[in-house]
């Protein structure tokens, strides 16, 4: 999808947790159309930031017209998201990518770091209590994201260091739920061998896998080829238009 150019002023931007930022944007256009798993390609206006951004969309309400980020501030492009204040101007290129097929059955989020934002959206738009969301972090200061899900997802938290929830990374409770009978699908975002270790379990329990991959970009639109990751059975795929979110049986993690 090719997506568009909106620039909408920034309702709120703050600090949620270490180094973890959360924008509220008005975006009426994007908010009316992105879907669980697509990102918007965005910068601060104005800026002096040559290339655009990438963020997943943790949320969109279409009836307020607004969209939501949560981003983590790793460098120049995150701190000066960070700095905007309200009433600043977001310039966003979205929705972009490909976005979760939320197949019928149960569904499996499986989210670490900041690859739970496309995780939570996928939560808020799958009703029902349909929804198990597996968020994995360092430590218990990591762990905010819990709060942010809908009540009728089932929560399940892992810190690395058993400072909160079950000790242990993310992937060490899927054998025992995947066993469990209606899953449609697992979804997962975050570290690479977080998606790697997932795709593997979902394979042997014959559950359909997605992973949506996060990296490095250019454009967002296909013309530089910064994104590429490896298609299985040969060649690559680029980020940006093919993805982020792919059938995990179709990209090399
Ligand atoms: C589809 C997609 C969705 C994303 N969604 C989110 C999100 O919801 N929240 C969020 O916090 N981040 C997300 N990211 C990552 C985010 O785009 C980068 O952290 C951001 O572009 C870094 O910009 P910067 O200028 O602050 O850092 P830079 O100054 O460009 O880089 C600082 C450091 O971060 C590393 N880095 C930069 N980009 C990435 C990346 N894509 N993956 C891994 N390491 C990177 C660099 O290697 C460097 O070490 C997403 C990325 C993609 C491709
Ligand atoms: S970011 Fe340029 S081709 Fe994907």
């Amino acid at each position: 999808m090719a997506g568009y150019v909106e620039q909408g002023p920034v309702l709120l931007n703050e600090l949620v947790g270490p180094d973890i930022w959360r924008m509220i944007a008005e975006l009426p256009k994007t908010a009316q159309e992105v879907r669980p798993g697509q990102f918007v390609h965005v910068k601060p206006k104005p800026t002096t930031l040559m290339l655009r951004r990438p963020l997943s969309v943790s949320d969109a309400d279409p009836g307020a017209g607004t969209i939501e980020l949560i981003y983590r501030v790793v460098g120049t492009g995150t701190a000066a998201m960070a700095a905007m204040k309200k009433g600043d101007i977001l310039d966003s290129l979205g929705p972009l990518g490909t976005y979760f097929s939320m197949k019928e059955g149960k569904i499996i989020g499986v989210g670490g770091g900041v690859g739970i934002a496309p995780i939570l959206f996928l939560a808020r738009r799958v009703k029902g209590g349909r929804m198990t969301a597996v968020i994995g972090g360092r430590n218990r200061e990591e762990i905010f994201w819990k709060d942010l899900f809908p009540r009728d997802t089932r929560v399940i938290v892992t810190t690395d260091d058993g400072s909160f929830g079950i000790k242990g990374f993310a992937v060490s409770v899927l054998p025992g739920l995947l066993q469990k009978p209606g899953i449609g699908e697992t979804a997962v975002c975050g570290p690479e061998i977080l998606m790697k270790k997932t795709a593997e379990i979902a394979a042997r329990a014959g559950i359909y896998c997605e992973v949506s991959m996060e990296r490095r970009m250019g454009c967002g639109t296909g013309g530089c080829l910064a994104c590429v990751c490896g298609r299985a059975g040969g060649g690559h795929y680029k980020v940006c238009l093919d993805g982020p979110v792919f059938d995990a049986s179709e990209v090399i993690l």
